[in-house]
């Protein structure tokens, strides 16, 4: 792609943006994004909607991006909001619960190292013979149906279970729990929730569920992270206020499983339009290359953006950014840039060089991205030694959201092995 000479219109946080995205540009408006990168890139956005923040500076260069994401001390995560959203569960400042991502120094560390202690390599060993069942049941029911939506059929489960383990909650609770972190996903799309309001109430029981789930765990601590959230340090007392734990909880649910979907189903959909990346995922379906799940996390870029506060004045590409003033990490543009890729706009299952911003950079790197990655890895295992052909059964769908980049729609037809 060359320079835009021209300015496009830019709606890069319009949720019809992505609701009506472009199938073949992996759904995003990459001629604006470029616009931006090259000509702006340290942009004012004003925003005119009461659901939403009212401006914020866009910065949508890769260098960029991990520069606000890494400096801290200049860049807050504790000052307030996550993404344009007026509203967020773990946003305390603005009648939330304190989580992990909207804590910095060293209340973020303490938190951080409490449910990392959940995340290590050996907890996440042990969920692979667990995720290889899902995976086996998600494909059992995919093969008796033949054509079918990937998104609810083959995406969802696997994800909603495995944060179901990772979490450490009851077989029992699992479906009304997956009800509510539904909900999250796409409080803009009237096809998933009705109105705000639902989105509320899913919070709000998902509150008290995670209180009951507390209670549960301090009674029978089981190797969960609800169980390190709930437990108590050398001097006896808890390690995290009873708010903390439900900020954590919510961060959980909001974070966790609809972001895996949404790179399982953009990466599906992105081979299913390129036969050559299909062969060369085919030929390798008994050993999946982390370079494939990682370009699949890149082009999905789930979460199109954070935000974060400005400490102090300062200047940004010749903009003068004020203390207070809340300054947008655009992930999905870092991800499509080519200071930072070879051939960004190519989906290419085996790049080795590839520093996409997708699941951050900085203090607050995506703690669970070693488990994302090992679900999609069985997942994509499991389908294509099971399947000899996966066949588009009609258009994509995207979800109506300028944050989450969910996917409606894909339908699918699969002819077993
Ligand atoms: C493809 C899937 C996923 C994507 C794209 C993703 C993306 C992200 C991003 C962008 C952040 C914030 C990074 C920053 O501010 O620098 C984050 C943080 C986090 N993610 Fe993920 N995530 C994914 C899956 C998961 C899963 C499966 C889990 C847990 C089971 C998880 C748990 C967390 C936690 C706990 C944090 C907060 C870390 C902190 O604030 O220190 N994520 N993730």
């Amino acid at each position: 792609m060359t320079t835009t000479s021209t300015q496009p219109d830019i709606k890069v946080f319009d949720y019809d943006t992505y609701a009506n995205g472009d199938p073949t540009t992996f759904g995003l408006p990459l001629d604006q994004y470029q616009y931006l990168r090259d000509e702006e890139p340290c942009y004012l956005q004003e925003l005119d909607d009461p659901m939403l923040i009212d401006k914020t500076w866009v910065v949508s260069r890769n260098e960029d991006i991990w520069e606000v994401d890494r400096n801290t001390e200049l860049y807050a995560a504790d000052r307030g909001y996550v993404n344009i959203w007026q509203v967020v569960p773990i946003d305390p400042k603005n009648g939330g619960m304190p989580a992990m991502l909207t804590t910095d120094g060293e209340r973020h560390r303490a938190q951080r190292q409490v449910l990392a202690k959940g995340f290590t390599p050996g907890f996440v060993r042990k969920l692979d013979g667990k995720f290889r069942k899902y995976a086996k049941d998600v494909v059992d029911d995919a093969l008796e149906k033949g054509t079918f939506n990937f998104v609810q059929t083959i995406a969802h489960n696997m994800p909603m279970e495995a944060l179901g383990d990772v979490l450490g909650v009851p077989q029992e609770d699992r479906s009304k729990f997956f009800g509510w972190v539904d909900k999250f996903a796409a409080p803009f799309d009237t096809r998933i929730t009705a109105s705000f309001d639902e989105v509320m109430e899913a919070i709000g029981n998902l509150m008290v569920y995670s209180e009951e789930l507390a209670e549960l765990k301090r009674a029978n601590p089981a190797d969960d992270v609800m169980s390190r959230l709930v437990a108590s340090g050398e001097g006896g007392d808890p390690l995290m206020s009873p708010d903390e734990i439900m900020g954590n909880v919510a961060l959980l649910a909001s974070g966790a499983a609809e972001s895996t979907r949404t790179a399982m189903s953009h990466g599906m959909h992105e081979l299913m339009r390129n036969e050559r990346a299909m062969a060369w995922v085919r030929e390798r379906k008994d050993n999946i290359p982390s370079t494939l799940i990682q370009e699949m996390v890149r082009i999905a870029s789930p979460f199109t953006h954070l935000v974060r506060t400005a400490t102090r004045d300062h200047e940004l590409h010749g903009k003068q950014i004020k203390e207070g003033d809340i300054v947008s990490m655009l992930f999905a543009a870092g991800n499509f840039d080519e200071r930072a890729f070879e051939a960004p706009h190519e989906f290419r299952p085996d790049r080795i060089e590839n520093p996409h911003v997708s699941f951050g950079r900085g203090a607050h790197k995506c703690l669970g991205q070693h488990v994302a990655a090992l679900e999609m890895k069985i997942l994509f295992e499991e389908l294509f030694q099971r399947t000899s052909s996966i066949e588009p059964a009609g258009p994509i769908e995207y979800v109506r959201d300028a944050y989450s980049r969910g996917v409606y729609s894909l339908p699918v037809t699969v002819t077993p092995a």
